[in-house]
């Protein structure tokens, strides 16, 4: 196994447990287009980070780069997590590594129960969390067991996207606006659900264009502005700061 390197220092943030997750300096590529533009940050074990900004800031194609998925290209910096470079791996070793996708459009699977996508996520190791224990986090996934997973409420299905990783042996959930199309209340109860499965030990990545929401979550906020870096510390001065808010989440 090899050592991670101490990007602490470079960071920009105040924290004093060690980073578990560390992006460091990285640059990634739509084809030609320069899309992530050398961005650092670590994400210390059990927390929930922010990831914000505008539109086309570059949020989605960072989740994707951690994921290590084909599209952006990764071509400069590391990725590590927990002594692991991940930004020598495919998706499928990230996965295998702990790191949980959970894109904004869900992709549930239509046609199986929301047991059988539950099951699905189980069929290779290494698996995570049992069904009686996510329908214990999630009553209405248990309820609806046996409902076809593309009839369920929108937030349900985001529910679901969420229980379907935790099914894995999942160290970092990254999700892509997990809120988005969700009513106020919905997304009150999937808030205190996230905050459950911090409290398990579980490290968070959310982006979210309901910036307030995310914020009232998150221990600590990164802001992107086209591709870049531009905030890192802690996520309530984020929801003291005006000025902050107004330049670059245009709330
Ligand atoms: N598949 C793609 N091919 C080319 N450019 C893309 C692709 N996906 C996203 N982009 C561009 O990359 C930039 C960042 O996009 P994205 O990461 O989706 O931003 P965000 O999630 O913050 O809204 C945008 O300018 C967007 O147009
Ligand atoms: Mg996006």
């Amino acid at each position: 196994m090899t050592v991670k390197p101490d990007f602490n220092k470079n960071a920009n943030n105040a924290a004093t447990t060690p980073a578990y997750l560390s992006i460091w300096d990285m640059e990634a590529y739509y084809g030609e287009s320069y899309i992530v533009q050398g961005v650092s940050f670590n994400v210390h074990e059990g927390e929930i980070l922010a990831l914000l900004g505008r539109n086309g800031a570059g949020k989605t194609s960072t989740l994707r780069a951690i994921a290590r998925l084909s599209d952006p290209q990764v071509n400069h910096g590391e990725i590590w997590l927990d002594h692991q470079p991940l930004h020598n791996m495919q998706s499928y070793e990230a996965a295998q590594a702990g790191i949980a996708l959970v894109p904004e459009d869900r992709r549930i699977i239509g046609g199986l129960t929301v047991e059988e996508n539950l099951k699905l996520a189980q069929i290779a190791p290494p698996i995570g969390w049992s069904l009686e224990r996510v329908y214990d986090l999630f009553p209405r996934l248990g309820e609806r067991r046996k409902q076809d997973g593309s009839t369920l409420s929108g937030g349900e299905q985001q529910m679901l996207a969420i229980a379907r990783a935790l099914c894995r042996d999942v160290k970092v959930l990254l999700l892509d606006e997990p809120y988005e199309g969700l009513a106020p209340v919905i997304v009150q109860e999937i808030a205190k659900t996230l905050n459950i499965i911090r409290d398990q030990g579980i490290t968070t990545i959310i982006v979210e264009q309901n910036a307030v929401a995310a914020l009232k979550l998150a221990d600590r906020a990164v802001i992107l502005d086209t591709g870049s870096v531009v905030y890192d510390g802690s996520a309530q001065e984020v929801l003291d700061d005006e000025k902050l808010r107004a330049e670059y989440l245009a709330i």
